[in-house]
């Protein structure tokens, strides 16, 4: 399958990537988790992403396409992916289009994660993450059996540099201007599905496996 998931920041995306890449066998493709390696690796990708990712910006949108056109180039992508906060401006939507046409693709579906903004500020602030395997938690909503710690490897827990309460606002405003406009876009192909994010994670799950037409 070949899937979109969209919302704004905290919607849950990153938590529902994680099971759904295994239950459906294909690849996940988040392009903060590849900025964040990047910076992590100290690339000159990573140079160029950190500032931008520092102040709650968008990356450009010519650094993001070209590793996502990079990234779908590569076999494992042939038969589907997921991806993970992307696209996120309309020039990115567009350019995805064109990278699939090119391939002879077409997208099943995106998933639109919807939650009120204020709720998301508590799951950003709140969200802290596992340094050694990616794995996701929430001090109050998801928390591990052992504060620090994560529940699947042991790996030490960390807080995102842009989960700040001023970052994570500024987030939002980005993603209410440069982001939400692709709602619309993708209605208007017919390929929206709109999943409501504010229920435990477990129905939030198997919402969006019914609206793929898939069982859990
Ligand atoms: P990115 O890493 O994509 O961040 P984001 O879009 O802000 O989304 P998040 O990862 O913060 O939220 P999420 O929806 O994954 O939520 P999660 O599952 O973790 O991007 C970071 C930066 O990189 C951007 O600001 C930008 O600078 C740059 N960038 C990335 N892509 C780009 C692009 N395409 N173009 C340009 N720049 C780009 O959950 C959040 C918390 O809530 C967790 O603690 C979790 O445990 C909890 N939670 C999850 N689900 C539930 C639930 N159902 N109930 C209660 N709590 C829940
Ligand atoms: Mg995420
Ligand atoms: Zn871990």
């Amino acid at each position: 399958m070949k899937i979109i998931l969209m919302g704004p920041p905290g919607a849950g995306k990153g938590t529902q990537a994680e099971v759904l890449v295994s239950k459906l066998s294909i690849p996940h493709i988040s392009t903060g988790d590849m900025f964040r390696a990047a910076i992590k690796n100290q690339t000159s990708l990573g140079l160029k992403a950190k500032e931008y990712m520092d102040a709650g910006a968008l990356v450009p949108d010519e650094v993001t396409i070209g590793i996502v056109e990079e990234r779908l180039g590569e076999e494992d992508c042939r038969n589907g992916f997921l991806l993970d906060g992307f696209p996120r401006t309309v020039a990115q939507a567009d350019a995805l289009a064109e990278i699939l046409a090119r391939q002879g693709m077409t997208l099943d579906g995106v998933i639109n994660i919807q939650v009120d903004q204020e709720k998301l500020i508590a799951r950003l602030t709140g969200r802290r993450v596992c340094r050694q395997c990616g794995a996701t938690y929430h001090i109050l909503f998801s928390a591990p059996a052992q504060e620090g710690a994560c529940d699947k490897c042991g790996g030490e827990l960390y807080q995102r540099s842009d989960d700040s309460e001023a970052t994570a606002r500024n987030r939002m405003n980005v993603y209410n201007e440069q982001t939400e406009p692709l709602i619309t876009y993708y209605k208007s192909k017919g390929v929206l599905l709109d999943i409501d994010g504010d229920q435990p994670i477990e129905a939030v799950l198997a919402d969006i496996m019914s609206s793929l037409g898939k069982s859990l």
